[in-house]
């Protein structure tokens, strides 16, 4: 995948998007997409960090119909209505394609229908811009996580979940 004829095929609507379970071969592979995206290219690596702490979080990925990982982020549920976002990644050679909104669009409907009307993030400030694409805004002063500049950004959205 990520070759040229993948690009030109790769339409962001016919990804299937799913939660991962913590541990399971599929969230092996958002450690990986998630390593090669997020911490390799400044010097770091993920698997340093303590992943365990993961376990009670949400794993979501956006598959190809090969079953290929193109894109995933993390849910972080934090009561009342609240969920923190964390290390949204789409595979190097797919940004760009609609890939990103198509994953983050299909989470807010998910956490929406369970209840959850407050999103929150740290965008890389490289990132905001998608973000705010999608309705975030930002909150507060920029500050340095990982040694990369991020902001708090904010999304307000109704609840879908059923009485
Ligand atoms: C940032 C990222 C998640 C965006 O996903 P993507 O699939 O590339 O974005 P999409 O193609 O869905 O873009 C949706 C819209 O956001 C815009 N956009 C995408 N990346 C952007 C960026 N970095 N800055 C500003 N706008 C951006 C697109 O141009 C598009 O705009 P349009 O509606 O006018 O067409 C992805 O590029 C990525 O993983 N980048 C590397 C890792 C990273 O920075 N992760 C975020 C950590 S906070």
């Amino acid at each position: 995948m990520g070759d040229a004829a993948s690009l030109k095929t790769v339409r962001a609507n016919d990804l299937h998007f799913h939660e991962v379970a913590f541990g399971s071969d599929e969230y092996k592979q958002t450690c990986e997409l998630r390593n090669e995206v997020l911490r390799l290219p400044f010097g770091l690596n993920l698997y340093s960090e303590d992943l365990q702490q993961e376990k009670d979080q949400s794993h979501f990925g956006l598959f190809d119909h090969g079953n290929s990982l193109i894109a995933c982020v993390i849910a972080v549920p934090q009561g009342s209505g609240q969920a923190k976002l964390r290390q949204m990644s789409v595979k190097a050679g797919y940004e760009g394609l609609g890939v990103g909104r198509r994953m983050l669009l299909s989470l807010e409907a998910l956490l929406a229908r369970q209840g959850v009307t407050q999103l929150s993030l740290h965008a890389r400030i490289s990132a905001a811009g998608f973000y705010e694409k999608l309705g975030y805004v930002r909150s507060g002063e920029p500050f340095i996580e990982i040694g990369i500049p991020h902001i708090r950004m904010e999304k307000q959205q109704q609840s879908l979940k059923k009485p």
